[in-house]
């Protein structure tokens, strides 16, 4: 759990369409100014946080948004992490299917992006659809084709609990994303996020989220037809072909600083100088013209206590096959308050924790009920913080 951040975020808002499920920051406004100014700020962003990453930086992420609407920019931002990028730093960009062209493709392989995470979503018509892509299946055939052939260390993504889903829609989609043989495999349960199109339709009744139980076998369907396929289900949403876990997204499972840039995007920076420190979290708001405007101040999270920051360790580990690790507790939060929330924990019985001397692991099937897991989590950490006064 170093503090040096040695990994950074990089926020790309833009997209051909808003889809409208989605509550990430985004606009489908591409006129050439607007995206002359963002990237401008952006730069200056990265620009400034130079002297916060240090050294060789082990991961990039493009995130967004629709990184993969291009192409010289993202050389052009790269270009500003010369001297920090080694070809062992994992250099990740989200694209959407239709953006990935045998042209777009080889220019990014050049400019050194070396990790490719694909929506797809579905190969389902009526999905596709109804999760208002501006693709087709076929479009997405292509694009993975072309991940396929190439040497690209490559990511899928799939949402399932969309309108009336069958679970055979769902193993049609698990099948056709796995004919591919990508490296790893992430999937999302779709959610009805408040202020979205979805939201309103789900209100008014015209939308409706799968039932629970559903939901609980397509996803129990999906981790048993990727563990027959030889992938690891290393956190709730992820799995992988062996040495291929995303390293940018376990530098957040690790809880490890990570420098984060754009609109909507969050930072996390562990103190350097006080070993049971609650860090720093950061944001910068999801809106672009107040990001612009505004970048040079981010939003800091105000009131952090110790106990946040081990909360937020429980939230991301309770979903691991790593699990809690008695040592990064240690490290946390000190050793007298490590051992009384470990002892609370081992004795808790409605989490049903596998233990050994040094982890805790919550058996896979039980990590699409994390909330429920987090507040016991919760409860044991409040008795031990008391316990320690
Ligand atoms: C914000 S998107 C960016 C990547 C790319 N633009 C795309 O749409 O594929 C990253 C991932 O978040 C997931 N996502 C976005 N909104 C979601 C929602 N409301 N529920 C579940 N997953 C969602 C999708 O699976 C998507 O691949
Ligand atoms: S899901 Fe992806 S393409 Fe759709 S609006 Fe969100 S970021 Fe853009």
């Amino acid at each position: 759990m170093s503090s040096a951040a040695k990994s950074i975020y990089i926020h790309i808002p833009f997209c051909s369409f808003a889809c409208h499920y989605c509550d990430f920051s985004k606009t489908a406004d591409l006129s050439a100014d607007l995206i002359k100014d963002y990237f401008s700020a952006l730069t200056a962003n990265i620009t400034a946080n130079l002297a916060s990453l240090s050294g060789e930086l082990e991961t990039v992420y493009f995130g967004g948004g629709t990184p993969g609407l291009f192409t010289s920019e993202i050389g052009g931002l790269l270009a500003l992490l010369e001297g920090k990028i080694r070809s062992s730093t994992e250099v990740t960009m989200e694209v959407n299917p239709n953006n990935l062209k045998p042209e777009n493709f080889s220019y990014w392989t050049s400019v050194g992006i070396n990790r490719f995470s694909v929506g797809v979503q579905s190969f389902q018509p009526k999905a596709l659809k109804l999760l208002t892509r501006d693709h087709g299946a076929e479009q997405t055939d292509k694009a993975l084709q072309i991940l396929q052939r190439s040497e690209a260390n490559w990511s899928l993504d799939l949402i399932y609990g969309w309108h009336d889903q069958t679970l055979t829609d769902w193993k049609e989609d698990l099948e056709r994303a796995l004919s591919y043989k990508p490296a790893h495999v992430s999937i999302y349960n779709l959610t009805y996020e408040p202020g979205t199109p979805y939201y309103l339709r789900e209100q008014r009744g015209v939308l409706k989220k799968s039932p629970q139980e559903i939901e609980a076998n397509m996803y129990q369907l999906a981790c048993q037809t990727l563990s027959a396929n030889g992938y690891d289900h290393y956190e709730l949403a992820s799995w992988c072909r062996p040495g291929k876990k995303s390293r940018h997204n376990s530098k957040y499972w690790d809880l490890m600083s990570c420098v984060a840039v754009g609109s909507g995007a969050h930072g996390f920076r562990l103190d350097a100088s006080s070993s049971f420190s609650p860090g720093v979290r950061y944001s910068y708001p999801k809106n672009l013209k107040s990001y612009m405007n505004s970048w040079q101040e981010p939003l800091l999270e105000e009131g952090r206590r110790l106990l946040d920051l081990v909360l937020e360790y429980g939230l991301v580990r309770l979903r691991t096959r790593k699990g809690l690790s008695l040592a990064d507790l240690e490290q946390l939060a000190g050793s007298r308050l490590s051992q009384k929330l470990w002892s609370a924990l081992t004795k808790n019985t409605k989490m049903g924790l596998h233990t050994s001397e040094s982890h805790l692991v919550l058996p896979e099937d039980q990590w699409i009920l994390e909330n429920a897991y987090l507040r016991e989590f919760h409860s044991c950490l409040e008795k031990a913080f008391k316990d320690d006064r």
